[in-house]
């Protein structure tokens, strides 16, 4: 199957379809997304989406608190440009039908989370995602321009380098005609040529062992985009969110909002006691890489599989209005959080780094934008400030947007792009072949490349990811393509940038930890 069309989005998160809805006015837009259209991260969002709302906050304000957290690697520039444009990008939101929280008073009722200095997080409870993206797909689906291809996964996206002409990481006019996706229910590579497309593909949690994110997270778009020789960065930045429920044998881990601790949750050891204080006056709501490391401390001086996050003083009507969704999940396994200590552990949760892009969300290979989770923007720097990527996804959506409807008019299909081809390929019989290389994919990253790193243990993992490398393009060169495969390749792909840029990096800053170099002085 051959398709065309003018905007060609790939993922339908927050950034796939806040982008499709702006575009669809003035062309055709084709969204394929590998899973159900809800899927995806957007839709666990719990703590919310930051935001300048009201006085005593000021742009300002926010500025400072997103340079502190990104331990000031962040782009100045990006930043202002995030943050100044919050407040118009929050009320389109409201305006598509998201519902946020509000107090007596009718004022949106702003909560605080780690490393802010201000309330400014707008929420639905402790659900936001999910009303974010039910309200984004209402009006996608009521738009005649847009058409959702659900179970249809990108394999690569399609360049000049599909036309037998060789591109390399120097060749700087690279362009994109559109993309090769797998059909899931006819098993076929479908051909979609497009004048402007956007990746959208969302994060990489799966890379390790234990993540927040939903199955869907598996680096595809960042992989695709290195593929095609385009430029990615800041990959060593992963976020690991101090607060998962520690639940040994359920993936993703459910996590436990930050927002629950910016209501008053304290961090505890084992023995009932507070020990935040001891790592940054803060306390339970410094940044985010601050509190990771301390609880990875905590647990590795003790020997314990997790710490607690005590609730029990908060007011209990309040706190079951506030967090229904945490509260109902602790209870199905047997925690009242009223009253009792909740047992948390950190989990790979978020990636810095991604795509690089400008401040239109342009990539390095022409007419190709990317946005959300899978782009490196400048904003987050070394760590993001929570609840910034929801954020940081609709601004840069928005500013695509702006650049593509300027310029699709002029660009021509490249009609000369063939087919993909399958021939002499064979139907991989052994799913172990995948299933046992994911695993020690996960078990290197988390092991070796967790919040805590060091150069032997970088080496070793890049060793050992060797291996799997060298394993997984010898069956990919001779399968029949399964998402499955096309995951791990692409995980594998994910794990090497990530340690590759930790290698690079000869120093300790935002959630680059490392005990052989010290702390880069400002
Ligand atoms: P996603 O929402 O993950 O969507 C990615 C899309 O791409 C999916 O539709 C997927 O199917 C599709 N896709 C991927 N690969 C392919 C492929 N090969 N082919 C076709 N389609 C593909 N951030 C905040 O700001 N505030 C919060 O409160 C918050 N809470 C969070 C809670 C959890 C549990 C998690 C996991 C993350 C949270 N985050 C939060 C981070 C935030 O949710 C994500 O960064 C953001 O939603 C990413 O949006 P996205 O559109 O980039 O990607
Ligand atoms: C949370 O609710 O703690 C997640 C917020 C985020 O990842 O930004």
């Amino acid at each position: 199957m051959r398709k065309k069309v003018d905007f060609l989005v790939i993922g339908s998160g927050i950034a796939g379809l806040s982008f499709a809805l702006k575009v669809a006015d003035y062309g055709n837009v084709c969204i394929i997304t590998k899973s159900q259209a809800d899927e995806g991260s957007t839709k666990y969002a719990q703590g919310g989406i930051a935001a300048v709302m009201y006085t005593p906050d000021t742009y300002e304000k926010h500025i400072k608190d997103t340079m502190i957290a990104g331990d000031e690697l962040s782009d100045e520039n990006i930043v202002r440009i995030t943050i100044t444009e919050s407040t118009e990008r929050v009320k389109e939101l409201i305006e598509w039908g998201t519902n946020f929280d509000k107090n007596a008073s009718g004022q949106y009722d702003l909560a605080k989370e780690g490393g802010h200095s201000e309330f400014r997080v707008l929420h639905h409870k402790d659900n936001t995602g999910n009303e974010i993206e039910r309200a984004l797909l209402d009006n996608v689906k009521a738009h005649p321009n847009i058409e959702i291809l659900e179970n249809h996964f990108t394999v690569d996206i399609i360049t000049q380098h599909h036309l037998g002409i060789e591109v390399n990481r120097r060749t700087n006019d690279i362009k994109c005609y559109g993309a090769y996706a797998l059909n899931e229910k006819t098993n076929e590579i479908d051909t979609y040529l497009s004048k402007l497309t956007l990746i959208a593909t969302g994060g990489n949690g799966n890379v390790y062992n234990t993540t927040t994110n939903p199955v869907i997270s598996t680096g595809d778009g960042i992989s695709m985009v290195y593929r095609a020789k385009g430029k990615v960065e800041n990959m060593e930045f992963i976020q690991f969110h101090p607060t998962s429920l520690y639940n040994p044998n359920e993936k993703p881990s459910f996590l436990i909002s930050e927002a629950l601790r910016g209501f008053g949750a304290i961090l505890k050891t084992q023995d009932d006691k507070e020990f935040m204080q001891k790592y940054d006056e803060r306390g339970s709501l410094a940044s985010r890489d601050i509190v990771a490391r301390a609880i990875d401390s905590e647990m590795k001086i003790n020997g314990w599989d997790y710490v607690y996050l005590d609730a029990r003083h908060l007011n209990k009507n309040k706190l079951i209005d506030h967090f229904p969704t945490i509260y109902a999940k602790c209870l199905s396994i047997g925690i009242d959080i009223t009253r009792e200590m909740i047992p948390v552990v950190p989990s790979a949760h978020y990636n810095c780094g991604g795509i690089k892009v400008d401040e239109w969300a342009r990539s390095s290979i022409k007419n190709l934008y990317a946005s959300g989770e899978c782009a490196s923007t400048g904003l987050h720097g070394a760590n993001r400030l929570a609840s910034n990527s929801l954020l940081e996804s609709l601004v840069f959506s928005h500013r695509a947007s702006t650049d593509a409807l300027q310029k699709f008019k002029d660009i021509e299909y490249c009609n000369q792009i063939p087919d993909w081809n399958a021939e002499g390929m064979v139907l991989n019989e052994e799913m172990v072949l995948i299933t046992q290389s994911l695993k020690e994919l996960q078990l290197i990253m988390s092991n070796y490349v967790g919040i805590v790193r060091s150069d032997l243990r970088l080496k070793r993992a890049l060793d050992r990811l060797e291996i799997l490398y060298r394993e997984t393009e010898d069956l990919y060169d001779k399968s029949i393509l399964t998402v499955k495969l096309c995951e791990l390749r692409n995980l594998i792909n994910i794990g090497y940038l990530i340690i590759k840029m930790a290698m690079e990096r000869k120093e300790s800053i935002g959630l680059h930890y490392s005990i052989d170099y010290p702390r880069r002085v400002i």
